[in-house]
């Protein structure tokens, strides 16, 4: 028996990297599988079909049951034909993972308007649309009576929730998911969706051409030795996220190897205040005691 037995999922940009290792775990698990990928470059250039169409000949191969999808979810139609692509196939849908994404990594200064658009698109647009349609699908369910226990699980990433050189677009698209993720579990818990998101580090083509990092993530030359940047680590969370039982609900994990470890949100720490409004040099006094 599987954890995951009964469960339709989607999971985008699943043709590869981590969101292939969500895939094959999901449907070992007993999970139906929508492999949702366009096929794009690591800085979404360059299409080709066959990732996702070779990740469902694995899921076949091993006896699960899965189909492909190339849409883009960053557009509204895309967002609209996944979820209609697990209902018609399936018959019903019960998980999202928001995980397709794009790299294009520049210092603030020679960053262009097209590379902030194209980060932001995929990633924030890209979570937000096909979690709206499936919003609306599982509020129609839960208005029709029926008991939906839905799980949307999204991709943010420690570039947006500690903060990267580099990375601007991309931290600021990570930090909104993670921020995105937290309200969207207070507004669907009614009709029975949970919400949580993961910042996981593997070594995919996204990360090994990141300078400094492809070294130190390197697979172990020693088969004995754990792998700990293999990207398939990151995927038991994923699924346990899934499972139809699971609580979790408006939480962030990061994730790499065998560690697991919960998010804060933004939180409010020192404080100075009077009963008045502050004059500017009496403020600029008492700033520093903030953060000293
Ligand atoms: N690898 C890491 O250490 C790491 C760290 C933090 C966050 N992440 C995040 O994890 C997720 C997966 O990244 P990865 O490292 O496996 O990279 P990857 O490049 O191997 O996989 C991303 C996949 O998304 C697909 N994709 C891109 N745009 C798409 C679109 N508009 N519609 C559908 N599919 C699209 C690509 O074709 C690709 O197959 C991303 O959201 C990434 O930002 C990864």
């Amino acid at each position: 028996m599987g954890a995951l037995d009964g469960r339709v999922a989607i999971i985008t940009g699943a043709g590869r990297g981590i969101g292939r290792e969500h895939a094959l775990l999901f449907a070992a698990e007993g999970a139906k599988v929508v492999v949702n990928d366009l096929g794009g470059g690591v800085d979404g250039s360059a299409m080709t079909a066959s990732p996702a169409e070779e990740v469902v000949a694995e899921i076949r191969a091993i006896g699960g049951d899965a189909v492909a999808n190339h849409d883009n979810v960053a557009t509204w139609a895309g967002g609209e034909n996944l979820i209609k692509t697990a209902v018609d196939t399936f018959g019903d849908v019960h998980v999202l993972v928001n995980n397709a994404g794009i790299l294009r990594d520049r210092v603030l200064v020679n960053l262009s308007e097209e590379d902030w658009d194209a980060v932001i698109n995929v990633h924030l647009k890209g979570h937000f649309i096909p979690t709206r349609h499936a919003a609306a699908y599982w509020r129609e369910q839960a208005k029709a009576g029926k008991t939906v226990k839905a799980s949307i699980i999204s991709t943010s990433s420690t570039s947006g929730l500690i903060g990267n050189v580099g990375q601007s677009n991309y931290g600021a698209a990570k930090a909104g998911i993670a921020a995105f993720t937290v309200i969207i579990a207070e507004e669907l818990a009614r009709y029975g969706v949970r919400a949580n998101a993961i910042a996981p580090v593997a070594r995919t083509r996204m990360t090994e051409a990141l300078p400094g990092l492809g070294e130190h993530i390197a697979k172990p030359s020693d088969a004995a030795v754990f792998d700990a940047f293999d990207p398939g680590n990151i995927s038991p969370l994923v699924a346990t996220l899934a499972m139809e039982d699971c609580e979790a609900n408006g939480q962030v994990f990061f994730v790499q190897g065998g560690t697991v470890r919960k998010f804060q949100n933004w939180t409010m720490t020192t404080t100075i205040e009077k009963n008045d409004r502050w004059e500017v040099a009496e403020l600029a006094q008492q700033l520093p005691t903030l953060f000293a």
